[in-house]
């Protein structure tokens, strides 16, 4: 590495570190100054469809001991020709963002977030349609919103050759477009910034990789597998949602599909 791209890197290198906290002035901070807490989930918008999704329990039934799972987690970037079902689906998105419970001010979800301040949104792209237990459509392909508190899913709408725009989105990375369901983790970061200011963006990423985590194992414990995605198209994958790019962007995806 020449000196210049060292200096650069070290630079860089900053950003894992946690010196920003020495910086920070927690006397300033928007929480310290009274503002109110940001809502914990971006609000359904207004005439958007919002359809429960249905209960998980016993209808899907999460196979193999912890140990198995953790030995055997992988990333798996084939996918069967068949949709996830509506409750493997209500599972997967619990696992990684349900909320477990709720507490006078606090709503505590089944992944650790710094200060459970939460700066994660899910998006869902679905190229096939999620059928319910007795196989019809619950939940129509195009792309869709969860609601954490709700346990719900907002219809956000349709795009035309989604397929194609997804694996656009992942700059080409053509697996991505044939999964079932990719999800697409957006980030609102005032929701962390409210309480840590400059000292939340390192966290907000480490948040991520826990949700991303919790993909990876509660898919293969029901016979799915996903594959973490960094490397997307940012204005594209925003672009998919609708999202503004500055208040809430893309920051993560992963899509899934069955295995087995
Ligand atoms: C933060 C992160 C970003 C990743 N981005 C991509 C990606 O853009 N495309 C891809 O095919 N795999 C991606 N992966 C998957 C890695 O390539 C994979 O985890 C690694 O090769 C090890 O394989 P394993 O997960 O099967 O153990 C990513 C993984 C992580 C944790």
């Amino acid at each position: 590495m020449n000196k210049l791209t060292l200096m650069k890197m070290h630079r860089l290198r900053d950003f894992l570190k946690d010196d920003v906290r020495r910086r920070t002035d927690f006397t300033q901070t928007d929480q310290t100054l009274g503002v109110d807490m940001p809502p914990v989930q971006a609000a359904a918008t207004e005439g958007h469809r919002v359809l429960p999704l249905p209960k998980w329990q016993g209808e899907v039934h999460p196979q193999g001991s912890f140990d198995q799972l953790v030995d055997g987690r992988k990333s798996v970037r084939k996918y069967l020709d068949e949709p996830l079902t509506a409750s493997e689906l209500s599972y997967l998105l619990y696992m990684t963002q349900g909320v477990r419970r709720e507490a006078p001010g606090r709503v505590l979800r089944t992944v650790p977030s710094a200060g459970n301040r939460h700066s994660t949104e899910t998006y869902l792209a679905l190229t096939v349609d999620v059928p319910d237990r007795d196989g019809n459509t619950l939940f129509e392909h195009g792309l869709w919103h969860y609601l954490p508190l709700d346990h719900a899913l907002e219809w956000v709408g349709h795009a035309e050759d989604l397929e194609g725009r997804i694996a656009a989105a992942a700059l080409d990375q053509a697996f991505v477009g044939k999964a079932p369901a990719v999800f697409f983790w957006a980030v609102a970061p005032y929701r962390t910034e409210w309480r840590y200011a400059e000292a939340s963006h390192k966290v907000i990423a480490i948040d991520l990789g826990h949700v991303c985590q919790n993909l990876y194992l509660a898919a293969q414990s029901i016979g799915c597998g996903t594959c973490a995605v960094a490397a997307y198209d940012q204005q594209k994958a925003d672009a998919l949602f609708s999202l503004d790019g500055a208040d809430m962007f893309v920051a993560y995806l992963a899509p899934v599909g069955k295995i087995r």
